[in-house]
C-alpha cells in the first residue's frame, strides 16, 4: 500500500493528484447537494461567468445550522471538500461554524494534495458568507427570504 502522505507531497506542477478513499467517496457521492428555496443565508462565491464558484444555502434555527445545501462548480477536490464541510457545519452553532477553517476541512478529509488545498476554500468562504448573509438578514428581520 502506498503512503498517501508521500503522494501528497507530489509537486502540483507535476499535474498528478492522488485522492484518498474518503475524498473519492465524497466526490462520487457528495452529501447535501442542492438548494434551499427559503434559505436563511445565501452565498455566491467566485464568478459563474468564468470559473470555479459555489452557491451555498443555510437554514438556521435557534442560532444553529439545521440544513446546508450547495452547488459547487469546481474540481473533484472542491466537490469532495464542500461535501465534507457540509457534514462538519450542520448541527453547529453559528459561532462554532464560523470557526471552521480550510485546515479543519482538509484534516477531516484525511488530507488532500497540496496543489488542491486552495479548493477547500470555496466551501469555507461560501459558508462564512452565507452566515454573514444570515446575520445581516437577522438584523434586518428578513430571514427566510426567497433568493
Ligand atoms: Fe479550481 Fe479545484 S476548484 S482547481
Amino acid at each position: 500500500m502506498q503512503d498517501w502522505r508521500k503522494l501528497y507531497e507530489t509537486p502540483p506542477e507535476s499535474g498528478v493528484f492522488f485522492y484518498n478513499e474518503k475524498v473519492m467517496d465524497h466526490f462520487r457521492h457528495p452529501r447535501n447537494v442542492g438548494e434551499i428555496p427559503e434559505a436563511d443565508g445565501v452565498a455566491l462565491v467566485g464568478d459563474p461567468r468564468c470559473g470555479d464558484h459555489i452557491r451555498l444555502y443555510i437554514k438556521v434555527k435557534d442560532d444553529r445550522i439545521t440544513e446546508l445545501r450547495y452547488k459547487v462548480f469546481g474540481c473533484a477536490a472542491a466537490i469532495a471538500t464542500t461535501s465534507i464541510l457540509s457534514e462538519l457545519a450542520i448541527g453547529r452553532r453559528i459561532e462554532e461554524a464560523l470557526e471552521i477553517t480550510d485546515d479543519e476541512v482538509i484534516k477531516a478529509a484525511g488530507g488532500i494534495p497540496s496543489g488542491k488545498a486552495h479548493c477547500s476554500l470555496l466551501g469555507v468562504v461560501g459558508l462564512h458568507y452565507a452566515i454573514s448573509d444570515y446575520l445581516r438578514r437577522k438584523d434586518e428581520g428578513t430571514t427566510g427570504d426567497k433568493r
